[in-house]
């Protein structure tokens, strides 16, 4: 039976500014609601700015609604931010390490804020240092590892305690391919071996995509969709045709004909339009170019991505977007 861990509605956050007289005000979440069942992994998507971190500190107890109520791990938010600490972990954008502590030490001590005895945290951090290629590095203070080993060292410190319900905020952010690759085994292992439910942010669109049971995209403080990553890609409506030609306009009038064609764009000589099914409808359109003497240089049919769900929905692309981080963060929960 499914048990939903995490339950938000209308979830708001405001920040107010003063700067001499004047106030400003900045809706950085405008009423959000969310559910997570157990044993999923659910990715949280959007631009800079959008709301992830804010939403993700306001469901960690770090950060007081402004308005909106939320049951997290079974605690209420609101009423019960002390239980809700006790069932989480806590993985922040900026990281959280003391900078001066041994990598190891500072883990073990974490673990036991969360009452695990020092021989089962020793043991579970070791185990996480090997799993997430640490080794060697746990007598080391993280002012001395490379970003990459001190991110994984972030991750290890959400994790150590064993919690049921992991918050990331951007866990692989810094970490180079095969780091990354390491930690999507290592979360999906956590949700097949323990039925951990995980909770992400990333920029990185095949990262969700390849790890994410479910995507929310949120923009401006509000979710704008969510679904399983093929639910969205077919509501952006078909395959993407491109092809090449010197005589791209007469490309396009017949591209145009297709059958459930969207209006052709022309781009110096590229053409590219939506269509339902664009293996078949290459094939038409390649006869038909044939029949007509027009000539092609190139051809591709493409299968929507999340970057092009992204694009539908936020208007912008992640693979143009520059990778910002918006501020600091307090302690690890
Ligand atoms: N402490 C704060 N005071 C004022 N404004 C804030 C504060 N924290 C966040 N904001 C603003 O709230 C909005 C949402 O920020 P948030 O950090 O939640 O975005 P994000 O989706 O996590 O973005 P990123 O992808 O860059 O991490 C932004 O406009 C940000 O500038
Ligand atoms: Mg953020």
């Amino acid at each position: 039976m499914l048990r939903t861990v995490i339950h938000a509605r209308g979830l708001s956050r405001t920040f107010r500014k003063k700067r001499g007289k004047q106030t400003t005000e900045v809706v950085a979440v405008a009423g959000v609601d969310l559910d997570v069942e157990a044993g999923e992994i659910v990715g949280f998507l959007g631009p800079n700015g959008a709301g992830k971190t804010t939403t993700m500190r306001m469901l960690t107890t770090l950060l007081a609604p402004t308005a909106g109520t939320a049951t997290v791990a079974g605690c209420d938010l609101l009423t019960d931010p002390v239980g809700v600490r006790r069932r989480i972990g806590y993985v922040s954008q900026a990281g959280s390490t003391a900078p001066e502590n041994r990598a190891g030490e500072e883990l073990v001590s974490h673990a036991r804020l969360y009452g695990v005895s020092t021989a089962e945290a020793t043991a579970r951090g070791k185990q996480l240092f090997a799993e997430l290629d640490l080794d060697g590095l746990w007598e080391r203070q993280p002012k001395a590892m490379s970003g990459g080993q001190r991110r994984r060292l972030d991750i290890a410190m959400g994790l150590v305690h064993v919690p049921g319900l992991v918050f990331l905020d951007e866990p692989t952010t810094g970490l180079d391919p095969q780091a990354r690759a390491n930690l999507w085994q290592h979360i999906e292992g956590l949700r097949s071996e323990r039925g951990t439910t995980v909770f992400l942010t990333t920029h990185y669109l095949d990262e969700a995509d390849a790890l994410c049971d479910r995507v929310l995209v949120i923009d401006k403080g509000t979710i704008v969709a969510s679904g399983t990553p093929d639910e969205l890609k077919s509501s952006v409506g078909g395959d993407l045709l491109t092809l090449t030609s010197p005589r791209a306009a007469d490309v396009a009038g017949r591209m145009a004909g297709l059958p459930g064609a969207e209006a052709p764009t022309v781009d110096g000589d590229r053409v590219s339009c939506r269509v339902p099914a664009g293996g078949a409808a290459l094939v038409a359109l390649l006869r038909d170019l044939d029949a007509a003497g027009i000539e092609v240089d190139g051809v591709e049919s493409r299968r929507p991505s999340l970057d092009d769900v992204f694009l539908t929905v936020t208007g912008r692309s992640l693979r143009d977007g520059e990778q910002t981080t918006t501020e600091p963060e307090g302690a690890q929960a």
